[in-house]
């Protein structure tokens, strides 16, 4: 498995993957897009295997903050320790005296347990936050 930062190239197979990790859900194709722009704000790591992508995490950065605002394993290979790969990957190359956060829905146990094994902790509840009425927990992580 290789990690590395996408490029626009990357667009395709990530909308794919995206449209089957978040049924009903999926970031629409130029959302994702606005997110492989070479800008100095935004980041995706992406990993794959013999060049193909089976995972990817976005990030936002801002000064001595990084937002995960979106992160994905295609089905078929997941449970099998590639998100968390990722997530370390990405950790370790943030600068020290960095907090991370991230919004997850609640119902989501698989990405919340990723998530509080990777050493985040929730610090606040955004009620309703989503479209369907479900709660965001808001989680951080200080490097
Ligand atoms: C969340 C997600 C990225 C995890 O990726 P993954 O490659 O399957 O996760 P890993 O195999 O690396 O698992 C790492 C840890 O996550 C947790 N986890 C992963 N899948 C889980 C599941 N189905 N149920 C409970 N915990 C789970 C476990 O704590 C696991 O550690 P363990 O194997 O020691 O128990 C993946 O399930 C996914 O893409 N989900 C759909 C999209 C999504 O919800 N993204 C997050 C948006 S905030």
């Amino acid at each position: 498995m290789i990690i590395r930062i996408g490029s626009i190239n990357d667009l395709n197979q990530i909308y794919q993957i995206e449209q089957l990790c978040f049924l009903g859900s999926p970031w629409p194709l130029k959302m994702i897009q606005q997110e492989l722009l070479d800008k100095n704000d935004r980041k995706t790591w992406i990993i794959e295997s013999d060049k193909i992508i089976v995972g990817y995490c976005m990030v936002r950065l801002v000064p001595k903050e990084i937002h995960l605002i979106n992160m994905a394993v295609i089905p078929s290979q997941q449970k099998m320790g590639i998100g968390q790969k990722l997530l370390n990957h990405f950790l370790d190359n943030t600068p020290p005296k960095t907090s991370v956060f991230l919004e997850v829905k609640r119902s989501n146990f698989p990405a919340i347990n990723l998530y509080l094994n990777t050493g985040f902790e929730e610090i606040a509840v955004h009620e309703k936050y989503y479209s369907d009425g479900e709660d965001a927990i808001v989680m951080c992580l200080k490097i």
